[in-house]
């Protein structure tokens, strides 16, 4: 990685060091924090622009041909074939003569060979509504912060997309990690009503999902960004409950669902990243959800804390059912997060979760790599950054960790459609 943080975190402490003598009378709570949110605001801006392209400017990196041919399910001679034929996108060349391929140029031969294909077999995993196909909206979910919930709902996003899904990212956190993964400043670059609750309000500011949710540099991928206006679901649904306004189909647990059955058409895949709480937010997105993934980092506090989790969720559920509401899940699954074989104590954890839930937990666990959390400084995932960024070894472990994790929650969308194999359909 290129960033220089040393230099940094010393124009910061320079800055803290200025401000601090300015601000040495005692100051009121209020204007205490208001002035360091400045600080950390100006900051952060002054950071960004070092650090990172406005989002408009993100791009996603090019593919190698074998990375292409994989990804599209043909051998690397076929692309090669098609390219010199003058079919279909023309790569670009780079260094010895090496073909890269956008994800566009990807989308455009899963197209192609497709229309050229049509009776044997069907390169676009697309869900077909007519064979009852129905749009899966996964909720990546846990109340305890740091359970890689952001990292886990981004990934696979983009792995579902990177597999020719059309894939609507939905980030549902008021602190907008997600968001922030895909170069958004939330206080920036968002100006207002630019998030879900923009959609799911209860006032006449609502406005359409379909004009919120924005493109993002990845073909196929789309995202409801999230940031602080979210949480006002939390504080207007009580109001609205107290009211009792409007009939019981207008109840904040259908509002999350109404809003994505109106972009339904468009998409495969909705996964949403819930905020680390169990408020209306998080219900009334559970409520949306043909499946669950709870996320959980194998350490005694976080399981207690899960447990904790699971009784409030079912009594909260069991509410909302008795109101009326449907709740019925393709599947719910727990994954193992940021985990560290090595450790003997999280081993026994994992242990123990498989041992409780057998087959609930995904057979692959996401390791804890430095592949990953380092891509995460510079607001990048693991598919972003590329492997010359890392030892090999370093990210080629974690690559395979999360292909298994990916690949396994890809399977299960494919078998909610009762699809045999991979992306089968023909
Ligand atoms: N597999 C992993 N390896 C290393 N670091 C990870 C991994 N998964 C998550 N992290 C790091 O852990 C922190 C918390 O993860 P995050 O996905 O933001 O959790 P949550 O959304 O549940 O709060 C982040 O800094 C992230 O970069
Ligand atoms: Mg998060």
């Amino acid at each position: 990685m290129t960033t220089n943080w040393a230099d940094i975190v010393a124009d910061a402490q320079q800055h803290m060091a200025v401000t601090n003598t300015v601000n040495e009378a005692p100051l009121a709570a209020d204007r205490a924090i208001a002035a360091d949110a400045e600080l950390l605001s100006a900051q952060l801006q002054a950071m960004r622009e070092r650090l990172f392209a406005p989002a408009s400017n993100k791009v996603l990196r090019k593919f190698s041909s074998s990375e292409a041919a994989k990804l599209i399910g043909v051998s690397d001679s076929y692309l090669r074939q098609l390219s010199i034929a003058g079919e279909g996108p023309q790569p670009e060349t780079g260094t010895a003569g090496r073909r890269l391929y956008t994800l566009e140029d990807i989308n455009a031969l899963r197209h192609l060979l497709t229309e050229q294909n049509a009776k044997n077999r069907n390169y676009l995993p697309w869900r077909d509504a007519q064979r009852g196909e129905h749009l899966q909206i996964l909720a990546v979910t846990n109340f305890k912060g740091g359970s890689g919930k952001t990292t886990t709902t981004t990934h696979l996003a983009q792995h579902l997309a990177l597999s020719g899904l059309r894939v609507l990212a939905v980030d549902l956190d008021p602190q907008a990690s997600m968001s922030a993964l895909f170069g958004y400043q939330p206080e920036l670059d968002l100006t207002g009503n630019d998030t879900l609750y923009g959609a799911i309000r209860y006032d006449e500011a609502q406005r359409r999902l379909r004009d919120i949710i924005r493109k993002t540099y990845f073909d196929g991928l789309d995202l409801v960004p999230g940031n602080l206006e979210l949480q006002e679901f939390e504080h207007t649904t009580p109001r609205v409950l107290a009211e009792r306004r409007g009939p019981a189909t207008d109840m904040f647990f259908t509002r999350v669902q109404a809003a994505l059955q109106s972009v339904a058409d468009d998409y495969d895949v909705v996964v949403i990243d819930c905020p680390p709480q169990l408020g209306f937010l998080t219900l009334s997105a559970l409520c949306a959800a043909t499946s669950v993934i709870v996320t959980v980092h194998p350490q005694m506090l976080d399981v207690a804390s899960m447990s904790q989790f699971l009784f409030m969720t079912s009594d909260l559920l069991s509410v909302v059912r008795e109101a009326g509401g449907t709740l019925n899940f393709d599947f719910l699954r727990y994954l193992i997060t940021r985990y560290e074989p090595n450790d003997g104590p999280q081993a026994q954890i994992a242990g123990f979760l498989r041992a409780q839930f057998g087959d609930r937990v995904l057979t692959a666990p996401m390791v804890k790599s430095t592949a990953v959390s380092d891509a995460g400084l510079t607001k990048q995932t693991l598919y972003e950054v590329g492997r010359e960024n890392f030892s090999r070894v370093t990210y080629d472990r974690a690559m395979e960790s999360l292909t298994a994790v990916n690949g396994e929650i890809e399977a299960l969308i494919h078998s909610a459609w009762n699809r045999t194999g991979k992306g089968a359909k023909v």
